[in-house]
């Protein structure tokens, strides 16, 4: 991090007043005192900082705290995009503190992250799960495409995940942006194995690059395996050679599509395509996924999934 990004507190005040400007009611409601914060486990140690589980008010809530080298600026925009969106599959935003340290308080999700479950308790979600976790990661999706903000980090770290109902919330918006009217987001960020390939070469963010990611993230729900986790000697470097000069794409192993719905792989397969006009709007995901039938699924060894899927485009679906 650059030393001119390191702030003393003061200085953060002055960035937080600013901030103040564009949401200042909102945001005025919402600045907690730290003190007021009991701090309890650690729950993540993640690049930017760490997330703890905490109580405010006698209610549990996460706690980002983050480094001391970070970007007030950046901050300051995550906490105000935050707090502008409200939805059921988007983590909720509770208020920030601004000093000692900077932190970012939210609702508390029990489950912990789609990745945890995913792979470290590797377990195997049944079909009706799968099913609705994937259509609230598709809502969530949605709902900031429709509010013109690209998540560009979209992975199973950062889906989190209710008990009971299980249901499927998004979290962090760190490198998260608000769509410039006429431009394409450009920052080096995001995780290369969600990345679409348009981002892995020329760092192009869209809508498009978002639903990419998901459909790495289908990947994930489905073999319970990491994107790419197949590739010999899986290191930064080959996966961008792969994508970028071979023009590999992630598709699913054979072994889990005898038990892949058909609808499931058609999905999957327009999400991950190289060229970003092929992949549906997030909206659409919501409505496909409306179609998925579990005892329809692909079988191997047959050469008619290529017709399947024609048959699915022909149906104009
Ligand atoms: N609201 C929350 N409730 C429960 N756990 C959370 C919450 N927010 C984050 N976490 C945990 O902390 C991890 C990192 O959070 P995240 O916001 O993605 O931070 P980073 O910017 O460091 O990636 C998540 O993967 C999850 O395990
Ligand atoms: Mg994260």
């Amino acid at each position: 991090m650059a030393a001119n990004t390191r702030r003393s507190c003061s200085e953060v005040l002055k960035v937080h007043t600013n901030l103040g400007t564009l949401a200042p009611s909102r945001f005025d409601c919402r600045l907690v005192l730290y003190n007021d914060l009991l701090i309890e486990d650690l729950l993540d140690k993640g690049q930017y900082g760490s997330v703890y589980k905490g109580i405010w008010q006698g209610v549990s809530i996460a706690i980002k705290e983050l480094d001391d080298c970070t970007d007030p600026k950046e901050f300051s925009d995550e906490v105000w995009l935050m707090s502008q969106l409200d939805h059921q599959n988007i983590v909720k935003f509770v208020g920030a503190c601004n000093a000692p340290k900077l932190c970012i308080l939210m609702e508390f999700i029990e489950g912990g992250s789609l990745y945890r479950v995913l792979h470290v308790e590797k377990r195997q979600l049944d079909p009706d799960s799968v099913t609705s976790l994937l259509t609230d990661i598709a809502k969530g999706l949605s709902y900031l495409h429709a509010q013109n903000v690209i998540h560009r980090d979209l992975k199973s770290k950062n889906v989190l995940l209710t008990k009971e109902p299980l249901r499927a919330k998004l979290c962090d918006f760190g490198v998260s942006k608000l769509q410039a009217k006429d431009s394409t987001q450009t920052d080096d960020v995001g995780t290369l194995l969600w990345m679409a390939p348009e981002v892995v070469r020329s760092r192009c963010h869209s809508e498009g690059s978002d639903v990419y990611s998901y459909g790495a993230v289908i990947y994930e729900v489905l073999t319970n395996s990491l994107p790419f986790s197949d590739t010999k000697e899986l290191n930064h470097y080959n996966i961008m050679y792969l994508m970028c000069m071979e023009a590999k794409r992630l598709t699913l192993p054979e072994c889990v599509l005898p038990k892949t719905p058909l609808q499931i792989k058609y999905i999957i397969d327009r999400c991950l395509d190289h060229s970003v006009d092929m992949r549906p709007p997030a909206s659409d995901l919501v409505e496909l996924l409306g179609g998925v039938d579990w005892e329809e699924t692909c079988s191997l060894g047959s050469d008619t999934l290529s017709d399947d899927m024609d048959a699915f485009d022909d149906e104009g679906v």
